[in-house]
C-alpha cells in the first residue's frame, strides 16, 4: 500500500512547509501530497485561499505582494514554499502529488514541470497531478499528455470510475467517508488505482488495506508504515 505524506508530515511539522516534506523523505514513504495556488505568476504551496489558518497573517492570498506573502510565518518560522522549492528538494526521490487548488494553475504548472525536467532531470512519471476541478485536469492532459492524473472526489458519483477513464487518469482519489469494496473492485477492473484521504488511524488503515485500496494520504506516514507491519 502506498503511503503519501499528506501536506508533508503534517502531523508533526507545519503543513505544506519544506521541513514537512524533508521529514517525509526521511520516513521512506511512497510519496508526498501538497496543495498549490497561483500567486503573482508563481505556484505557491498552501492549502487555503486565505492565509489565516496556516500562517501568522490574515487575509486572502491575493491581498499580499510576493514579498509580503513570503515574509509570513507558516509555522516554526518557515515561509510558505514555492512549488519550485519543493521540486528542488524532492525531485525523483519520491512520488510528488501536486493538488491544484486554483482554477488558473495549469499554464504555470506546465512551464514549471518542463523546467524541472530540464534543470532537475525530474521524471514526469514520478509526478501525479490531482484536483477536484476536473476540467483543469482535462486541460492539463491536453497540454502535457504524458502527465499522470489523479481524479479527486469528495462524493460518490454515479460512475466515478468512468470519470477517471474519461480523464485518462491513473487513480481515483476518494474521501474516506465514501469508499467501499465495490468502488475498489470497479476501479481495479478498469485498471485504475484507488487512493483514500485522509487516514490517520491504524484500524482505518488496516481496513482500507484489506479492502484492496492502493494508497492513502496520511498526516503520520512513519506511523502508518509501522501500522502496516
Ligand atoms: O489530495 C488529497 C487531499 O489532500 C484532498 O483534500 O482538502 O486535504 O486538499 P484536501
Ligand atoms: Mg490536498
Amino acid at each position: 500500500m502506498k503511503i503519501f505524506a499528506h501536506r508533508g508530515v503534517s502531523g508533526h511539522f507545519p503543513e505544506n512547509t519544506l521541513p514537512a516534506f524533508a521529514a517525509a523523505l526521511q520516513t521512506g514513504c511512497h510519496g508526498i501530497e501538497l496543495d498549490v495556488f497561483l500567486h503573482c505568476e508563481e505556484l505557491v504551496v498552501i492549502h487555503d485561499r486565505q492565509v489565516d489558518r496556516t500562517t501568522n497573517g490574515k487575509g486572502l492570498l491575493d491581498d499580499f505582494t510576493p514579498a509580503k506573502l513570503f515574509a509570513l510565518d507558516a509555522g516554526n518560522s518557515q515561509p510558505i514554499p514555492t512549488l519550485w522549492q519543493v521540486l528542488q528538494l524532492c525531485a525523483n526521490r519520491l512520488e510528488i502529488n501536486i493538488e491544484l487548488k486554483g482554477h488558473d494553475t495549469v499554464p504555470a504548472l506546465v512551464v514549471l514541470l518542463r523546467r524541472a525536467q530540464a534543470e532537475l532531470t525530474l521524471r514526469l512519471d514520478s509526478v501525479l497531478v490531482s484536483s477536484f476541478h476536473h476540467p483543469l485536469l482535462q486541460q492539463l492532459k491536453a497540454l502535457l499528455p504524458e502527465i499522470r492524473i489523479g481524479v479527486l472526489i469528495a462524493h460518490y458519483p454515479l460512475d466515478g470510475v468512468q470519470l477517471a477513464l474519461q480523464l485518462k487518469a491513473v487513480s481515483l482519489n476518494c474521501d474516506r467517508g465514501f469508499v467501499d469494496t465495490k468502488l475498489v473492485e470497479q476501479a481495479h477492473q478498469a485498471g485504475i488505482e484507488l487512493y483514500v484521504y485522509t487516514v490517520n488511524h491504524q484500524r482505518e488503515l488496516l481496513t482500507l488495506r484489506d479492502m484492496g485500496v492502493d494508497g492513502v494520504f496520511c498526516n503520520y506516514p512513519a506511523e502508518a508504515q509501522e501500522w502496516l507491519k
